[in-house]
């Protein structure tokens, strides 16, 4: 059956598409800015694999950044030589932090909050530690990988 008039005007017609493209545009955008604001949502990796001579040669009392997924990682070399590799984002509202080789202490700057080089939580508001993954070396790579994770290289 056929209609002699149309449901709807050429204005509504025309009003909507262009109310759905804004709809649209501003939709994605919010989206975008959501995922810069807040790059740690989403999936984080198990595990990530990285060149050992990067990260195994740097000086004592010192650490070396890696990507944790979308996330800072650091390798860190205490004083003693002994290693370790944290998650490089404060535990109380995920800043990023920075070693601080003259206290030899992990900071973070957004509200003074303050880790040990074993990651643990020592002063500000940090609620718990930092979150501490394994290292495993294989060859000429070193693998950082979640407490507990089952690494799967066929995976890389
Ligand atoms: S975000 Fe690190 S102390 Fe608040």
């Amino acid at each position: 059956m056929k209609l002699k008039y149309s449901l709807i005007t050429r204005r509504q017609f025309l009003n909507t598409l262009f109310g759905g493209s804004l709809i649209a545009f501003f939709s994605g955008t919010l989206f975008s800015l959501f995922k810069f604001a807040f790059p740690t949502l989403g999936k984080e990796p198990d595990f990530v694999v990285l060149d050992k001579n990067e990260f195994i040669d740097i000086p004592p009392n010192s650490t070396k950044a890696f990507a944790w997924g979308g996330v800072l990682g650091l390798f860190l070399k205490r004083a003693d030589g002994t290693v370790a590799a944290f998650k490089g984002v404060c535990t109380h509202m995920e800043c990023n932090i920075a070693y601080r080789p003259e206290e030899q202490k992990f900071y973070c700057a957004c509200h003074q909050g303050w880790f040990s080089d074993q990651g643990v939580n020592i002063e500000g508001p940090p609620p718990k530690p930092l979150e501490h993954f394994e290292i495993l070396e294989k060859g000429e790579k070193i693998i950082i990988a979640r407490k507990g994770a089952k690494v799967d290289l066929a995976k890389v």
